[in-house]
C-alpha cells in the first residue's frame, strides 16, 4: 500500500474537530455538562488509544468519571487477545443494559480489537441492543464524526470495515498527569504469529514518520514526563514501511540526543528482527532503559516454527548473549504461551528450561487460548487443560523462585528510580521504579513523586524491593 493511502488526509482530520465542536456546542445549548466513562482492557498500545479518545470526548466537552452508572457515555475500549478478556467485556456490556434502564438517554459505545472482529460486532448488533457505536482501531480518527451520528439520528452505528489501516497524527489526547507517557511509534503487525488475532484486528504495519515521534517526545519530555515508552507490535519493524532507509536504532539514537532528565523504554520486540546494532545503540546511549522486552514465547523448535515465530531457541539465545554482552545490567522480561495446540509436556519443559538458562526477571506468562479467525485455532488440541496448567504452574514455580533470587540480590544496594505515585503499602508509601522498571516500594515523603531519587534496598520479594529514599 502506498504511503500517501496511509497517512489521513489533513482536512479529513480538521473535519473530525468540527464534529467535536457540534457536539460540544449541541450539550452547551441544553446547558449539559456531559460526563464520560471510559474503560480500557488489554496492552499499552490500548491504553495509548484510549487516552486519544479521551482527548476527543474531552475536545466534545465531556469530563469524565468512573463510575458508569453517572455517565452520559459509556465506552469500552476492547481486547481480543485471549478468550478471558472478551468474556469480561460481554461481561460489563450485561451489567450496562442495567445503567441504560435507568438512564434511556445514555450512550454505549464499544472500540477497540474486539469491536473490528466480525464475530463479536454481529453478536453485540444482535444481542446486545443497549449499545449505541460500535468501531474498530482503524475508525478511531473518526470518533467524533461517528458520535455526532448517534446523537443525530439517535440510531445504531457500527464502523468496523476490515481496511489496511491508517495513521492518524494530531488527534488529542489525555495523559494521566505525572510522569509516565506512551508514545505509539508504529500500528499494526505483518507478523500473523499462528495463534494471535491482533494482525486482524490492528491491520498492516504503519509507522509513523520519525519527525513526528522526534516532536511528540520533545513535548513530552518539556511538559515534564520523566519515563517514556515507545509503543508497537513489534518496534524492531519500525521504518520498514518508509520510503527513506530509516530503522528503529536510528530513530532510538535520536531520541536519544533529546535533552533532559528523562527515561526511554521500548515494547515489544520480536526476537525475528531484533538486531546488534539495537542492542549497541541501548548500550551507548544516554536515556535508552537497559531493559529488553523480548517475548520467545517457546523454547521448543518444533512449536516455534509451528507458531511461525521464525526464529529458534539457539538463535534467541545468541541474541540474549550478545545483549547482555554488552549490557551487563540489562533487564530482561518476556511472553510465554503454554499449551499451543499439540504441544508435549516435554515441549513445554523445553519452555522451563529456557526460562532457566536465561533467567529472566519477570515473565508474563499466559495459557494458550484459542482465537477463531487463526491458523492455530484450526489444529488439533488433544491436551486436557487440566494437563496444560500443570506444566504452567511449573513455570511460574521455576519463574518465581528466580525473580525473587534476582530481587533479592539487590538487597544493600543502592539505586536510581523513578518515584512515579502512590504504593499500597502503608509501611512503604511511594511506588517507584528502577531503570530496569523493577517496583520499589520506598519510605519517603509524597513531594519526591516525580523526582528521580537513590534509594537503598532494604527488602525484596518475587514481585518488588523494598528501600528508603537517601
Ligand atoms: N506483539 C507482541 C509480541 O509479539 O511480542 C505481543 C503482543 S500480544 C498482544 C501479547 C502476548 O499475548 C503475546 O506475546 C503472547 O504471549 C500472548 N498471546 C497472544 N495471543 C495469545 C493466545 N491466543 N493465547 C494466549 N496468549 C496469547
Ligand atoms: Fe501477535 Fe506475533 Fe504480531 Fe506479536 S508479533 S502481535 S504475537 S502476530
Ligand atoms: Fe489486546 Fe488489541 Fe492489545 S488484542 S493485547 S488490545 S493490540
Amino acid at each position: 500500500m502506498e504511503r500517501k493511502n496511509v497517512l489521513v488526509p489533513e482536512n479529513d482530520l480538521a473535519r473530525q474537530r468540527v464534529f467535536e465542536e457540534k457536539i460540544r456546542g449541541m450539550f452547551e445549548a441544553r446547558e449539559a455538562h456531559p460526563v464520560a466513562c471510559v474503560d480500557t482492557f488489554g496492552c499499552q498500545q490500548n491504553v495509548a488509544d484510549g487516552q486519544r479518545i479521551m482527548g476527543m470526548l474531552e475536545a466534545c466537552g465531556f469530563t469524565f468519571t468512573e463510575d458508569s452508572k453517572e455517565a452520559d457515555l459509556v465506552l469500552l475500549n476492547t481486547c481480543a487477545v485471549r478468550e478471558h478478556a472478551e468474556q469480561r467485556v460481554f461481561g460489563n456490556l450485561g451489567i450496562l443494559s442495567h445503567t441504560k434502564k435507568e438512564n434511556p438517554e445514555q450512550v454505549i459505545c464499544v472500540c477497540g480489537c474486539m469491536a473490528q472482529e466480525e464475530r463479536v460486532s454481529k453478536r453485540i448488533k444482535e444481542s446486545y441492543r443497549q449499545v449505541d457505536l460500535v468501531f474498530g482501531p482503524h475508525a478511531l480518527w473518526k470518533f467524533p464524526e461517528l458520535l455526532w451520528k448517534v446523537y443525530e439520528s439517535r440510531k445504531r452505528v457500527f464502523a468496523v470495515d476490515d481496511e489496511h489501516g491508517t495513521i492518524a497524527e494530531g488527534i488529542p489526547v489525555v495523559r494521566e498527569a505525572g510522569v509516565k507517557a506512551w508514545v505509539s511509534i508504529m500500528y499494526g503487525c505483518n507478523n500473523f504469529c499462528s495463534y494471535c488475532i491482533v494482525p486482524y484486528v490492528r491491520g498492516r504495519e504503519r509507522s509513523r514518520e520519525p519527525e513526528c515521534v522526534l516532536q511528540e517526545v520533545r513535548e513530552l519530555v518539556s511538559a515534564g514526563y520523566k519515563d517514556i515508552t515507545l509503543l508497537g507490535q513489534n518496534v524492531n519493524s519500525y521504518g520498514n514501511d518508509l520510503e527513506i532507509d530509516y530503522h528503529f536504532p536510528d530513530l532510538l539514537r535520536e531520541i536519544d540526543q533529546i535533552p533532559g532528565d528523562y527515561r526511554i523504554r521500548f515494547i515489544s520486540s520480536h526476537p525475528k528482527d531484533a538486531t546488534h546494532q539495537l542492542f549497541d545503540v541501548m548500550a551507548g546511549s544516554q536515556h535508552v532503559c537497559h531493559e529488553l522486552h523480548l517475548p520467545f514465547q517457546s523454547g521448543n523448535n518444533r512449536v516455534l516454527k509451528e507458531m511461525n515465530r521464525r526464529y529458534t531457541r539457539e538463535s534467541y539465545l545468541d541474541l540474549i548473549r550478545y545483549a547482555k554482552s554488552k549490557m551487563p545490567d540489562l533487564v530482561l522480561t518476556s511472553d510465554v504461551i503454554i499449551g499451543f495446540p499439540g504441544e508435549t509436556e516435554e515441549e513445554a519443559m523445553d519452555t522451563v528450561s529456557l526460562v532457566q538458562e536465561v533467567e529472566f526477571d519477570a515473565l508474563f506468562t499466559f495459557i494458550y487460548s484459542p482465537r477463531p479467525g487463526t491458523v492455530a485455532a484450526a489444529m488439533p488440541d488433544p491436551v486436557p487443560r487440566a494437563e496444560k496448567q500443570k506444566w504452567f504452574d511449573k513455570l511460574l514455580e521455576v519463574q518465581n523462585d528466580i525473580s525473587s533470587r534476582l530481587h533479592a540480590a539487590y538487597v544493600g544496594t543502592t539505586v536510581r528510580v523513578l518515584v512515579d505515585g502512590e504504593s499500597d503499602d502503608e509501611a512503604f508509601p511511594l511506588a517507584s521504579r528502577t531503570e530496569g522498571n523493577r517496583l520499589v516500594r520506598i519510605k519517603g515523603d509524597k513531594s519526591l513523586i516525580g523526582q528521580f531519587v537513590d534509594v537503598k534496598v532494604t527488602g525484596s520479594n518475587t514481585w518488588a524491593l523494598y528501600g528508603q529514599a537517601q
